[in-house]
């Protein structure tokens, strides 16, 4: 079966989760977006969602749900959203899709964040996946050299400019055995908007849909 199959499947098990007229925190990407098509699924159940892009905010409005701003809504229940890479230790690499400024902000403001993905995110070790920064664009330069002294390889992601208006480093070559400790690390760089590590505040709870099932780890 597909990897569209079993993110469809973290994503119906993450609404089992949801209860009945909470405001949810919504994130982006391919496997947020099946979230979103189940949510419309159960159009009427939640009171509304706060979108942590553009894009997904734009697909809530198609399917009818409210979507509300974080300064309307205060702190939220639950936030449900993608990752490009996991462990079991529920750290993640995520930004594949750019937003991982607001994806960071909602994760926050959310008293559980659960994280669904299909069985190919779930790694040992954080890293093989390019690891995205948000830079203020004056700042690139300046950023990309503290991260080569890091031992990463930054790449300029070309043509893309994030919701907020600022660039994206894509770091390769970077083993993260300790993502705490290198999330603190990049959140001491001046002119990083946002690290795409989320250790810190790591999900709490990871769906991952296989074939026929899904794996849940908390
Ligand atoms: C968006 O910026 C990302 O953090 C996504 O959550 C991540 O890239 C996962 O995307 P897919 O669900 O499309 O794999």
């Amino acid at each position: 079966m597909s990897a569209n199959q079993q993110k469809l499947n973290a994503a119906r098990a993450a609404m089992e989760h949801i209860e009945r007229d909470w405001i949810i925190g919504v994130g982006t990407g391919s496997t947020a977006n099946h979230f979103i098509d189940v949510l419309a699924e159960h159009k009427g159940e939640i009171d509304g969602a706060v979108a942590s892009s553009e894009a997904s905010a734009q697909r809530l409005t198609n399917h009818g749900i409210r979507v509300l701003g974080l300064d309307q809504t205060g702190d939220l229940p639950v936030y449900v959203d993608g990752a490009d890479e996991a462990t079991k230790h529920l750290h993640l690499i995520k930004g594949g899709g750019a937003a991982l400024t607001r994806e960071k902000i909602v994760a926050a403001a959310s008293k559980k964040f659960i994280c669904i993905a299909d069985l190919s995110k779930l790694v040992p070790v954080l890293g093989k996946f390019p690891l995205p920064i948000e830079v203020i664009p004056m700042a690139r330069s300046y950023v990309a050299r503290q991260l080569f002294k890091l031992g990463g390889r930054p790449v300029f992601r070309d043509g893309c400019i994030t919701d907020n208006g600022n660039e994206i480093l894509d770091v390769h070559d970077l083993d993260i055995p300790n993502p705490v400790e290198m999330e603190t690390k990049l959140n001491q760089i001046v002119g990083i908007v946002t690290n795409g590590l989320f250790a810190a505040r790591p999900a709490n709870l990871l769906i991952l849909g296989e074939d026929n099932r899904v794996q849940e780890i908390s």
